[in-house]
């Protein structure tokens, strides 16, 4: 397709954009694909109502029941489920683990800290790490503290490290910072914590199996192969910027997998350009469904959030920032927001439980 242009446009996109205007950016293929940028005397977010299932959704997680081991469900298709996981610190020694056969698992600590036992060795985890446990790698969880998971499950194929094109291997972050299993360390901590597994409960399709054993399973004395459990934390996390100009939430991608990315957004310091565009652009995300998980920090493009907050964006519902980040945004020179996004290319499905926790007037928030 050839590029055209009409009336006032930048020959930059987000940047330049001309004086009591606002761009909005409508784009395919979640910012990868083709684009334009049009011009407009006031942002498309001004709507005086919004009737139908394109309303955008807010739910405060932090509402929802906790009891031990509560694991909730929240937005769901054919390639990807996104849960949110609650626990509290394990006392005693750990006997039972579990194994996805559903998928690939990318838990997200949004609380606490602890370690992972796997048959691959021992991995540790706190506040901000990711742990990619692959598709039927059986597992179990010792908290050091009460935790909470954002839980993202890939149904139809394995979490990538995205394609880092000319920026090259050590981008975004560097493979050499993944948090490998130690097996020494596994048996070391299963020894002084007295811990036998003996029991596996396995998921498929959404039904539990529990295998059962007279003995200890845990027993791997090694192994090769590059099908392993790993971490990584979001301070190994090396945000993509440009001083001059800002750069789309794809920039942002730590994981990708097929359906569906997820991004990282961190603490960065904001563009330098006088002309450049500071807040994140109006958009229309036009092929994903978006879900953002407010990890930590101030969120400063959306009013009113707290940290364990989710919003779901659905693909044809333009959005940017509240009126409020646009004007507050003065002399700020960096962002201090942690936010993992999960975009997702089928539409996603809502489970039913969240209508308790959702903050219905959201949709009115950019009309403040
Ligand atoms: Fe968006």
């Amino acid at each position: 397709m050839h590029q055209y242009s009409q009336g006032k446009f930048t020959t930059q996109g987000h940047k330049g954009i001309p004086e009591g205007h606002f761009e909005e950016e409508q784009g395919r293929k979640g910012f990868f694909g083709p684009v334009s940028h049009l011009i407009k005397p006031k942002p498309s977010t001004r709507w005086t109502n919004i009737e139908g299932p394109l309303r955008p959704h807010l739910y405060d997680a932090i509402n929802m029941a906790k009891q031990p081991g509560h694991w909730q469900r929240m937005f769901f298709n054919s390639d990807v489920v996104v849960s949110m996981y609650w626990d509290h610190k394990t006392s005693g020694p750990v006997s039972k683990a579990v194994r996805n056969a559903d998928g690939d698992t990318l838990y997200f600590c949004h609380q606490g800290s602890g370690t992972v036992l796997t048959e691959y060795g021992l991995l540790e985890f706190r506040r901000g790490s990711y742990i990619n446990m692959p598709k039927c790698a059986t597992h179990a969880f010792h908290f050091n503290e009460d935790v909470t998971f954002l839980v993202t499950e890939s149904l139809s194929s394995s979490f990538q490290e995205p394609d880092r094109g000319m920026v090259g291997r050590n981008a975004f972050y560097d493979p050499a910072a993944f948090g490998k299993p130690d097996l020494d360390k596994l048996h070391a901590f299963m020894k002084d914590n007295k811990s036998d597994i003996r029991e596996i409960t396995v998921k498929r399709w959404d039904q539990f199996t529990k295998f059962s054993y007279a003995e200890n399973v845990f027993d791997t004395v090694g192994w090769k192969g590059d099908f392993f459990p790993f971490t990584l934390h979001v301070d190994d996390l090396m945000p993509m910027l440009s001083a001059r100009v800002h750069l789309p939430p794809s920039a942002h991608t730590t994981f990708v997998a097929r359906g569906f990315v997820v991004c990282t957004f961190l603490p960065r310091p904001l563009e330098q350009d006088a002309d450049a565009l500071k807040v994140p652009f109006y958009h229309q995300n036009i092929d994903y469904d978006e879900v953002l998980f407010y990890h930590d920090g101030n969120f400063f493009s959306r009013d009113n959030l707290h940290a364990g907050m989710l919003t779901l964006h659905p693909a044809g519902f333009p959005h940017g920032p509240h009126p409020k980040a646009v004007k507050n945004i003065g002399n700020k020179t960096h962002t201090d927001e942690y936010a993992v996004m999960i975009d997702s290319w089928q539409t996603l499905q809502v489970d039913p439980q969240l209508e308790k926790v959702e903050v219905k007037e959201y949709w009115q928030s950019w009309m403040k």
